[in-house]
Protein backbone atom coordinates (compact mmCIF):
# COMPACT_ATOMS: atom_id res chain seq x y z
CA UNK A 1 0.00 0.00 0.00
CA UNK A 2 2.54 1.97 1.27
CA UNK A 3 4.39 1.81 -2.26
CA UNK A 4 1.66 2.16 -4.20
CA UNK A 5 1.14 5.83 -2.68
CA UNK A 6 4.77 6.55 -3.16
CA UNK A 7 4.38 5.57 -6.79
CA UNK A 8 1.38 7.92 -7.18
CA UNK A 9 3.27 10.76 -5.70
CA UNK A 10 6.42 10.33 -7.62
CA UNK A 11 3.73 10.49 -10.50
CA UNK A 12 2.32 13.75 -9.68
CA UNK A 13 5.28 15.17 -8.77
CA UNK A 14 6.86 13.63 -12.37
CA UNK A 15 3.09 15.83 -13.79
CA UNK A 16 4.32 19.08 -12.68
CA UNK A 17 7.49 18.77 -13.61
CA UNK A 18 6.40 18.08 -16.95
CA UNK A 19 3.89 20.98 -17.02
CA UNK A 20 6.87 23.43 -16.79
CA UNK A 21 8.90 22.05 -19.54
CA UNK A 22 7.68 22.07 -23.60
CA UNK A 23 6.81 18.72 -25.16
CA UNK A 24 6.70 17.66 -21.55
CA UNK A 25 3.32 16.51 -21.67
CA UNK A 26 3.56 14.13 -24.64
CA UNK A 27 6.88 12.57 -22.85
CA UNK A 28 5.09 12.02 -19.80
CA UNK A 29 2.29 10.33 -21.27
CA UNK A 30 4.75 7.93 -23.29
CA UNK A 31 6.55 7.27 -20.54
CA UNK A 32 3.86 6.88 -17.88
CA UNK A 33 2.01 4.19 -20.14
CA UNK A 34 5.38 2.36 -20.72
CA UNK A 35 6.05 2.31 -17.22
CA UNK A 36 2.75 1.02 -16.23
CA UNK A 37 2.52 -1.53 -19.02
CA UNK A 38 5.94 -3.03 -17.74
CA UNK A 39 5.13 -3.00 -13.74
CA UNK A 40 1.75 -4.66 -15.25
CA UNK A 41 3.20 -6.76 -17.18
CA UNK A 42 5.65 -7.76 -14.05
CA UNK A 43 2.92 -8.18 -11.74
CA UNK A 44 1.28 -10.65 -13.63
CA UNK A 45 4.03 -12.70 -14.86
CA UNK A 46 5.17 -12.53 -10.79
CA UNK A 47 1.33 -14.22 -10.10
CA UNK A 48 1.07 -16.48 -13.28
CA UNK A 49 4.19 -17.37 -15.04
CA UNK A 50 2.63 -16.97 -18.45
CA UNK A 51 5.00 -15.12 -20.44
CA UNK A 52 6.71 -18.31 -21.25
CA UNK A 53 3.95 -20.61 -22.37
CA UNK A 54 2.56 -17.35 -24.29
CA UNK A 55 5.66 -16.98 -26.32
CA UNK A 56 6.05 -20.67 -27.22
CA UNK A 57 2.43 -20.80 -28.94
CA UNK A 58 3.34 -17.26 -30.72
CA UNK A 59 6.68 -17.19 -31.82
CA UNK A 60 6.11 -19.24 -34.52
CA UNK A 61 7.69 -18.03 -37.81
CA UNK A 62 5.25 -18.41 -41.12
CA UNK A 63 6.72 -19.87 -43.85
CA UNK A 64 6.38 -17.87 -46.79
CA UNK A 65 3.97 -20.07 -49.25
CA UNK A 66 1.91 -19.74 -45.75
CA UNK A 67 1.20 -16.23 -46.57
CA UNK A 68 -1.03 -16.90 -49.88
CA UNK A 69 -4.92 -15.70 -49.75
CA UNK A 70 -5.71 -19.17 -50.24
CA UNK A 71 -4.54 -19.92 -46.86
CA UNK A 72 -7.08 -17.42 -45.69
CA UNK A 73 -10.61 -19.16 -45.86
CA UNK A 74 -9.69 -21.67 -42.65
CA UNK A 75 -9.11 -18.33 -40.31
CA UNK A 76 -11.80 -16.45 -42.28
CA UNK A 77 -14.30 -19.34 -41.08
CA UNK A 78 -13.63 -18.92 -37.98
CA UNK A 79 -13.45 -15.58 -37.58
CA UNK A 80 -17.19 -15.73 -38.64
CA UNK A 81 -17.71 -18.38 -36.14
CA UNK A 82 -16.48 -16.43 -33.58
CA UNK A 83 -19.10 -13.41 -34.75
CA UNK A 84 -21.97 -16.39 -34.48
CA UNK A 85 -20.63 -17.19 -30.89
CA UNK A 86 -21.24 -13.70 -29.95
CA UNK A 87 -24.09 -12.53 -31.65
CA UNK A 88 -25.71 -16.30 -30.89
CA UNK A 89 -25.55 -15.21 -27.49
CA UNK A 90 -27.22 -11.54 -27.64
CA UNK A 91 -29.86 -13.28 -29.64
CA UNK A 92 -30.11 -15.80 -26.40
CA UNK A 93 -30.76 -13.08 -24.56
CA UNK A 94 -34.13 -11.79 -26.08
CA UNK A 95 -35.23 -15.11 -27.69
CA UNK A 96 -37.69 -17.18 -26.30
CA UNK A 97 -37.99 -20.89 -27.48
CA UNK A 98 -41.78 -21.52 -26.95
CA UNK A 99 -44.31 -22.25 -30.34
CA UNK A 100 -46.94 -19.45 -29.01
CA UNK A 101 -43.81 -17.00 -28.33
CA UNK A 102 -40.56 -17.51 -30.48
CA UNK A 103 -41.79 -15.72 -33.63
CA UNK A 104 -43.02 -12.61 -31.85
CA UNK A 105 -39.28 -12.87 -29.88
CA UNK A 106 -37.80 -12.23 -33.06
CA UNK A 107 -40.03 -9.64 -34.36
CA UNK A 108 -39.00 -7.53 -31.00
CA UNK A 109 -35.56 -8.49 -31.54
CA UNK A 110 -35.85 -7.13 -34.77
CA UNK A 111 -38.17 -3.98 -34.24
CA UNK A 112 -37.57 -3.07 -30.18
CA UNK A 113 -34.38 -4.44 -28.97
CA UNK A 114 -31.66 -1.42 -29.59
CA UNK A 115 -29.48 -2.89 -32.69
CA UNK A 116 -31.16 -6.00 -32.53
CA UNK A 117 -31.86 -5.90 -36.30
CA UNK A 118 -28.18 -5.66 -36.61
CA UNK A 119 -26.70 -8.16 -34.36
CA UNK A 120 -29.86 -10.52 -36.43
CA UNK A 121 -28.93 -9.24 -39.64
CA UNK A 122 -24.89 -10.44 -38.58
CA UNK A 123 -25.91 -13.84 -37.25
CA UNK A 124 -28.18 -14.45 -40.56
CA UNK A 125 -26.10 -13.50 -42.75
CA UNK A 126 -22.60 -14.34 -41.39
CA UNK A 127 -24.49 -18.28 -41.34
CA UNK A 128 -24.46 -18.19 -44.80
CA UNK A 129 -21.12 -16.61 -45.32
CA UNK A 130 -19.44 -19.32 -43.44
CA UNK A 131 -20.96 -22.04 -45.27
CA UNK A 132 -19.07 -20.21 -48.77
CA UNK A 133 -16.06 -19.87 -46.80
CA UNK A 134 -15.81 -23.60 -45.26
CA UNK A 135 -16.42 -24.73 -48.43
CA UNK A 136 -13.90 -23.04 -50.25
CA UNK A 137 -11.38 -24.11 -47.42
CA UNK A 138 -12.31 -27.42 -48.01
CA UNK A 139 -11.52 -27.47 -51.56
CA UNK A 140 -8.30 -26.16 -50.84
CA UNK A 141 -7.35 -28.62 -48.62
CA UNK A 142 -8.40 -31.31 -50.94
CA UNK A 143 -6.41 -29.57 -53.91
CA UNK A 144 -3.47 -29.72 -51.67
CA UNK A 145 -3.79 -32.83 -50.81
CA UNK A 146 -3.87 -32.14 -47.03
CA UNK A 147 -6.12 -35.36 -46.53
CA UNK A 148 -2.98 -37.87 -46.66
CA UNK A 149 -0.66 -38.92 -44.26
CA UNK A 150 0.18 -37.27 -41.71
CA UNK A 151 -3.12 -35.47 -41.72
CA UNK A 152 -6.19 -37.86 -42.02
CA UNK A 153 -7.19 -36.40 -38.42
CA UNK A 154 -6.82 -33.15 -39.35
CA UNK A 155 -9.00 -34.08 -42.47
CA UNK A 156 -11.46 -35.96 -40.16
CA UNK A 157 -11.76 -33.48 -37.76
CA UNK A 158 -12.58 -30.78 -40.59
CA UNK A 159 -15.36 -32.97 -42.07
CA UNK A 160 -17.25 -33.40 -38.15
CA UNK A 161 -16.70 -29.59 -38.23
CA UNK A 162 -18.60 -29.44 -41.58
CA UNK A 163 -21.46 -31.98 -39.89
CA UNK A 164 -21.70 -29.34 -36.88
CA UNK A 165 -22.16 -26.29 -38.85
CA UNK A 166 -25.02 -28.11 -41.14
CA UNK A 167 -26.52 -28.64 -37.68
CA UNK A 168 -26.33 -25.14 -36.61
CA UNK A 169 -27.90 -23.97 -40.06
CA UNK A 170 -30.70 -26.84 -39.64
CA UNK A 171 -31.53 -25.74 -35.89
CA UNK A 172 -31.47 -22.15 -36.36
CA UNK A 173 -33.59 -22.16 -39.13
CA UNK A 174 -36.33 -23.62 -37.19
CA UNK A 175 -35.45 -21.40 -34.24
CA UNK A 176 -37.09 -18.41 -36.26
CA UNK A 177 -40.32 -20.41 -35.79
CA UNK A 178 -41.84 -18.96 -39.48
CA UNK A 179 -43.67 -20.48 -41.92
CA UNK A 180 -40.21 -21.72 -44.07
CA UNK A 181 -38.39 -22.51 -41.27
CA UNK A 182 -41.06 -24.62 -40.47
CA UNK A 183 -41.91 -26.44 -43.69
CA UNK A 184 -38.03 -27.18 -44.39
CA UNK A 185 -37.76 -29.13 -41.30
CA UNK A 186 -40.63 -30.78 -41.58
CA UNK A 187 -39.18 -31.92 -44.83
CA UNK A 188 -35.90 -32.26 -43.12
CA UNK A 189 -36.84 -34.61 -40.29
CA UNK A 190 -39.43 -36.37 -42.91
CA UNK A 191 -36.67 -37.66 -44.65
CA UNK A 192 -35.12 -38.51 -41.79
CA UNK A 193 -37.83 -40.70 -40.28
CA UNK A 194 -38.12 -42.27 -43.75
CA UNK A 195 -34.52 -44.56 -43.24
CA UNK A 196 -35.27 -47.81 -42.60
CA UNK A 197 -35.29 -49.52 -38.74
CA UNK A 198 -33.86 -45.97 -37.42
CA UNK A 199 -36.57 -43.73 -38.75
CA UNK A 200 -38.92 -43.22 -35.92
CA UNK A 201 -35.91 -43.96 -33.33
CA UNK A 202 -33.93 -40.49 -35.01
CA UNK A 203 -37.59 -38.90 -34.77
CA UNK A 204 -38.25 -40.10 -31.32
CA UNK A 205 -34.26 -38.77 -30.38
CA UNK A 206 -34.15 -35.58 -32.47
CA UNK A 207 -37.44 -33.65 -32.56
CA UNK A 208 -38.93 -35.78 -29.09
CA UNK A 209 -42.32 -36.76 -31.48
CA UNK A 210 -43.78 -37.58 -34.55
CA UNK A 211 -44.55 -34.45 -35.34
CA UNK A 212 -42.59 -30.65 -34.77
CA UNK A 213 -43.96 -29.33 -31.70
CA UNK A 214 -42.85 -27.91 -28.40
CA UNK A 215 -40.77 -30.59 -27.84
CA UNK A 216 -38.82 -30.47 -31.36
CA UNK A 217 -38.41 -26.11 -30.61
CA UNK A 218 -37.05 -26.95 -27.16
CA UNK A 219 -34.69 -29.84 -28.50
CA UNK A 220 -33.04 -27.60 -31.33
CA UNK A 221 -33.03 -24.69 -29.39
CA UNK A 222 -30.83 -26.59 -26.83
CA UNK A 223 -28.47 -28.47 -29.85
CA UNK A 224 -28.07 -24.97 -31.30
CA UNK A 225 -26.76 -22.86 -28.33
CA UNK A 226 -25.56 -25.44 -25.95
CA UNK A 227 -24.76 -29.17 -27.44
CA UNK A 228 -23.51 -27.39 -31.10
CA UNK A 229 -21.18 -24.98 -29.39
CA UNK A 230 -19.68 -26.65 -26.91
CA UNK A 231 -19.09 -29.90 -29.88
CA UNK A 232 -17.98 -26.85 -32.32
CA UNK A 233 -15.12 -25.55 -29.72
CA UNK A 234 -13.98 -28.90 -28.57
CA UNK A 235 -13.32 -29.74 -32.37
CA UNK A 236 -11.88 -26.23 -33.35
CA UNK A 237 -9.31 -27.33 -30.54
CA UNK A 238 -8.60 -30.72 -32.07
CA UNK A 239 -7.97 -29.27 -35.45
CA UNK A 240 -6.02 -26.33 -34.89
CA UNK A 241 -3.86 -28.74 -32.33
CA UNK A 242 -3.30 -30.45 -35.19
CA UNK A 243 -2.51 -28.17 -37.59
CA UNK A 244 -0.07 -26.53 -35.21
CA UNK A 245 1.90 -30.00 -34.65
CA UNK A 246 1.95 -30.65 -38.40
CA UNK A 247 1.85 -27.93 -40.34
CA UNK A 248 0.33 -26.57 -43.02
CA UNK A 249 0.88 -29.24 -46.51
CA UNK A 250 3.00 -27.67 -49.43
CA UNK A 251 1.36 -27.51 -52.63
CA UNK A 252 1.02 -30.59 -54.42
C1 LIG B 1 -21.62 -21.57 -36.52
C2 LIG B 1 -22.46 -21.14 -35.64
C3 LIG B 1 -23.91 -20.78 -35.87
C4 LIG B 1 -24.66 -20.82 -37.03
C5 LIG B 1 -24.22 -21.26 -38.43
C6 LIG B 1 -25.99 -20.36 -36.69
C7 LIG B 1 -27.04 -20.25 -37.57
C8 LIG B 1 -28.28 -19.73 -37.28
C9 LIG B 1 -29.34 -19.53 -38.24
C10 LIG B 1 -29.26 -19.83 -39.73
C11 LIG B 1 -30.39 -18.99 -37.56
C12 LIG B 1 -31.72 -18.51 -38.16
C13 LIG B 1 -31.53 -17.02 -38.31
C14 LIG B 1 -32.54 -16.34 -39.19
O1 LIG B 1 -32.81 -16.82 -40.29
O2 LIG B 1 -33.01 -15.29 -38.75
C15 LIG B 1 -30.02 -18.87 -36.16
C16 LIG B 1 -30.83 -18.37 -35.16
C17 LIG B 1 -30.48 -18.29 -33.84
N1 LIG B 1 -29.24 -18.58 -33.29
FE1 LIG B 1 -27.65 -19.32 -34.32
N2 LIG B 1 -26.03 -20.04 -35.35
C18 LIG B 1 -24.79 -20.29 -34.82
C19 LIG B 1 -24.41 -20.13 -33.50
C20 LIG B 1 -25.24 -19.74 -32.46
C21 LIG B 1 -24.87 -19.70 -31.06
C22 LIG B 1 -23.49 -20.09 -30.53
C23 LIG B 1 -25.96 -19.26 -30.37
C24 LIG B 1 -26.16 -19.00 -28.90
C25 LIG B 1 -25.33 -19.29 -27.96
C26 LIG B 1 -27.03 -19.01 -31.32
C27 LIG B 1 -28.29 -18.54 -31.01
C28 LIG B 1 -29.30 -18.35 -31.92
C29 LIG B 1 -30.64 -17.89 -31.58
C30 LIG B 1 -31.12 -17.53 -30.16
C31 LIG B 1 -31.37 -17.85 -32.77
C32 LIG B 1 -32.87 -17.44 -32.92
C33 LIG B 1 -32.98 -15.98 -33.21
C34 LIG B 1 -33.08 -15.66 -34.68
O3 LIG B 1 -33.53 -16.50 -35.48
O4 LIG B 1 -32.67 -14.56 -35.03
N3 LIG B 1 -26.55 -19.33 -32.59
N4 LIG B 1 -28.72 -19.33 -36.01
C1 LIG C 1 -15.60 -24.74 -39.00
C2 LIG C 1 -14.93 -24.94 -40.05
C3 LIG C 1 -13.42 -24.90 -40.18
C4 LIG C 1 -12.50 -24.02 -39.64
C5 LIG C 1 -12.77 -22.81 -38.74
C6 LIG C 1 -11.19 -24.44 -40.11
C7 LIG C 1 -10.01 -23.76 -39.82
C8 LIG C 1 -8.77 -24.11 -40.36
C9 LIG C 1 -7.57 -23.30 -40.31
C10 LIG C 1 -7.50 -21.90 -39.69
C11 LIG C 1 -6.59 -23.98 -40.93
C12 LIG C 1 -5.12 -23.53 -41.16
C13 LIG C 1 -5.03 -22.54 -42.30
C14 LIG C 1 -5.66 -23.00 -43.60
O1 LIG C 1 -5.15 -23.96 -44.23
O2 LIG C 1 -6.69 -22.39 -43.96
C15 LIG C 1 -7.14 -25.26 -41.36
C16 LIG C 1 -6.42 -26.25 -41.98
C17 LIG C 1 -6.98 -27.47 -42.40
N1 LIG C 1 -8.32 -27.77 -42.44
FE1 LIG C 1 -9.78 -26.70 -41.65
N2 LIG C 1 -11.32 -25.58 -40.87
C18 LIG C 1 -12.67 -25.88 -40.96
C19 LIG C 1 -13.26 -26.90 -41.70
C20 LIG C 1 -12.54 -27.84 -42.40
C21 LIG C 1 -13.12 -28.85 -43.26
C22 LIG C 1 -14.63 -28.93 -43.61
C23 LIG C 1 -12.09 -29.64 -43.71
C24 LIG C 1 -12.13 -30.83 -44.64
C25 LIG C 1 -13.10 -31.67 -44.70
C26 LIG C 1 -10.86 -29.12 -43.13
C27 LIG C 1 -9.63 -29.68 -43.28
C28 LIG C 1 -8.45 -29.04 -43.00
C29 LIG C 1 -7.13 -29.59 -43.28
C30 LIG C 1 -6.84 -30.97 -43.88
C31 LIG C 1 -6.20 -28.60 -42.89
C32 LIG C 1 -4.66 -28.68 -42.98
C33 LIG C 1 -4.30 -27.88 -44.20
C34 LIG C 1 -2.93 -28.17 -44.72
O3 LIG C 1 -2.12 -28.79 -44.04
O4 LIG C 1 -2.71 -27.76 -45.88
N3 LIG C 1 -11.17 -28.03 -42.34
N4 LIG C 1 -8.47 -25.31 -40.99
Amino acid sequence: MRKAIQYIKDLLKSFSQALDTPGGITRWINNTWLDLKETGLNWLEERFRLRKPIEKILDKPVSGFERKWRHCFGGITLTLIGLQLATGVFLSFYYIPSVDQAFESIQMITDEVAFGWLVRGIHHWSAYLIVITMLIHLLKVFITGSYRPPREFTWVSGVLLLLIVFGFLATGYLLTWSQQGYWASRVAMGVAGEVPAVGSTILLFVQGGYVIKQAALTHFFTAHVFLLPVAVIVLLGVHFALIRRLGIQKPL
